[in-house]
Parts: structure tokens; C-alpha cells; sequence
């Protein structure tokens, strides 16, 4: 079954990795059947749409692409797609090209209704010609969740956007267990179990683990929290299946150790994480990117960079348990 994703052109790479996270962990294979500026088609072997509300940088997505030069041809492909008796509009970022197809629809006999169809038709303009399929609507709602409307806030909390991304980058799902050992006030745990994962989380700052246990039930989740030091946590928890993480950075985050010697921070918490990840489990953290750390026991899989401004890089790095 062909899907269509439209990817966020926020970042050059994270959204495609995401979006290929989350199929693989959602046991999902595909292989790239067209590829469009930010639009793909996926051929993949499911008919599941499920996974689709965990994208946190996938801006649309759509089933039964067609790819045709002709709007009549689209609008017939797509027509057996849509009951008759629902209302349904064209969306696409060409005025002409809504138009277009649109008219075709009009021509067949269905009400359009520009303001709140039933079914919209998402449409792109390619090389090739046009390129539409049935949109699939994503539920999120990252405005709502904006760190300042909870109950408690720090500035160093984290975007929902970006903790869904790096959730997804773990390669878990639904009944995974996942662990941030800097859970601050929530951002990464929160996402997590809005996907349906086991949650479990501690910081060294007791204010943070209270903030963030009040975060949590705010949303109605519930997790394992501590107060604990992520340089020493093999005595605290049972092996995971995910540690996804964003240590103290910058000049508002609290660190435990001092600020003289971030590198080596980073590189005796990895030490600590792989004594509780599960042998293949990756562990996701967020670290600036003037900073040489080794990954001793572990692979890395991928790295992205995030410039947050002029003198502050961040650095996104998915490493593997050996
Ligand atoms: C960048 S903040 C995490 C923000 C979090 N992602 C959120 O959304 O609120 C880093 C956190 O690490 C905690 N921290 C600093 N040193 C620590 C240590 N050795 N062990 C555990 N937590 C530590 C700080 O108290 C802070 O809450």
C-alpha cells in the first residue's frame, strides 16, 4: 500500500529519519517510491495508518497517491476513494492547481466545501506533473501543549515538537519502556506516554522530579520517578528498552558536577545509561555540539545538528548498546 508524507522543511534531515523510525519500529518496511522536494511516497507492506499521530515533523500525510499530468485522471482515480454523498475540497499550495483539480471533482458531482470538507485531496505540483492523495488527518496538538500552559515550568523544558522527535528516534513504541534520567519537568517523558510507553524518570534536583510528576498527571500519566543522579543509575532501575535524554547544556540548566568539564559529564553518564539499556536498545540525548565525547559501548547510528543561536549548536545523537 502507497502512502504519502509530507515532511516539515524545519530541519534538512530529522523529519525524513523520523518518519523511518517510526515505521521500522512499528514493525512497518517500505522502500521509497517517488521522492519530491519534502513530499515522499512510501511503498510499504501494511495497510495500518496508526503510526501516523506520532510524526512530529511530518506535516501531511495521504493514502493512494496518484501521480498523473492530467487533473481529469487524478480526480478519477481518487473519485471511488470518496463517497458520494461527503463533501470534499482540494488543498495544495497552488491556487491554480486546487482550482483545477477541484473543478474535476465539481464536474462528477460532489460538493465541495472549501471551509470544512469531509475529505480533502492533498496536491502538489512535481517535475512529473501532479501528485495527490486522499489526505490522512494527524491528531496533534503541540500549541496546547506548550511547556508554559503546565502546571509547572522551568526555561530549560523542552518543545513537545522536538521531545516527540527524539522519543521516535529511539525505535520504540507503544508498551516500551523508556527512561530520561534529566526528565526536568517532563517534556520527553510527556510525549512518550502520549505515544502509550512505560515511563520511568529521575533527576537530581528533588523541585524537578515534584514539577514533573504534577506535569505528568496533568495529562493524565503516570511514571516511575526519582531523585536520582544519571551518573549512578544502575541501582536504581531494571534494564530498558530506550534512554532518550537532554542533559544539562547551557547556562540555565543546573549541573551536578560543575560546568569545567561538560565532555567527560556526558561521557560517565553513557557509562552509567549502558548498564541499564537493553543489549540493541539506543539511547537518544542531546548534547551542543562543541563537545568531544567517545561513545565507548555503544554504535552511533546518526547525528543532527540544531543551531539554536549564534554561539549554541545542539547535537542530536542516536547511539545503539553494543
Ligand atoms: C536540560 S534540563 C532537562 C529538561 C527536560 N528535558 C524538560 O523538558 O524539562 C537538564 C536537567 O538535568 C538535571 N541534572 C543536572 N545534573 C544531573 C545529574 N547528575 N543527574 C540527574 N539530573 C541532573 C537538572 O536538574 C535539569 O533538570
Amino acid at each position: 500500500m502507497k502512502y504519502l508524507f509530507e515532511l516539515s522543511g524545519e530541519h534538512p534531515d530529522l523529519p525524513k529519519a523520523e518518519l523511518f523510525c517510526v515505521l521500522s519500529s512499528e514493525g512497518v518496511s517500505y522502500k521509497i517510491a517517488y521522492e519530491w522536494d519534502k513530499v515522499l511516497v512510501l511503498d510499504t507492506d501494511s495497510t495500518r495508518t496508526d503510526y501516523v499521530d506520532r510524526l512530529g515533523m511530518s506535516l501531511k500525510a495521504g493514502n493512494n497517491p496518484i501521480l498523473s499530468k492530467s487533473p481529469w485522471e487524478i480526480a478519477s482515480k481518487l473519485a471511488p476513494l470518496i463517497p458520494k454523498d461527503r463533501s470534499m475540497a482540494v488543498r495544495s499550495r497552488s491556487h491554480t492547481l486546487e482550482q483545477d483539480v477541484g473543478a474535476e471533482f465539481y464536474l462528477m458531482g460532489y460538493v465541495i466545501d472549501l471551509e470544512e470538507p469531509d475529505i480533502k485531496v492533498i496536491a502538489y505540483r512535481t517535475w512529473e506533473g501532479i501528485l495527490a492523495a486522499i489526505n490522512l488527518p494527524l491528531k496533534r496538538d503541540y500549541s496546547k501543549r506548550r511547556p508554559q500552559f503546565r502546571p509547572y515550568f522551568h526555561p530549560t523544558s523542552m518543545h513537545p515538537k522536538l521531545a516527540r522527535v527524539l522519543v521516535n528516534l529511539a525505535n520504540v513504541k507503544k508498551g516500551s519502556n523508556i527512561l530520561d534520567p534529566f526528565c526536568g519537568t517532563g517534556g520527553i517523558l510527556i510525549e512518550a506516554g502520549l505515544m502509550g510507553m512505560h515511563l520511568k524518570g529521575s533527576d537530581i534536583d528533588s523541585r524537578m522530579v515534584a514539577g514533573c510528576q504534577k506535569n505528568l498527571e496533568s495529562y493524565g500519566l503516570y511514571a516511575e520517578l526519582e531523585k536520582a543522579n544519571a551518573l549512578e543509575i544502575p541501582a536504581l532501575y531494571e534494564k530498558v528498552d530506550a534512554i532518550v535524554t537532554d542533559p544539562p547544556y547551557a547556562r540555565c540548566s543546573f549541573v551536578s558536577e560543575g560546568r569545567s568539564d561538560l565532555g567527560g559529564f556526558y561521557e560517565k553518564f553513557l557509562e552509567s545509561a549502558e548498564k541499564v539499556l537493553k543489549k540493541g536498545g539506543r539511547l537518544v540525548m542531546m548534547i551542543p555540539k562543541q563537545y568531544h565525547v567517545e561513545y565507548k559501548g555503544y554504535n552511533l547510528l546518526q547525528e543532527h545538528y540544531i543551531k539554536v543561536h549564534k554561539s549554541l549548536t545542539r547535537r542530536i545523537v542516536v547511539l545503539e548498546k553494543k
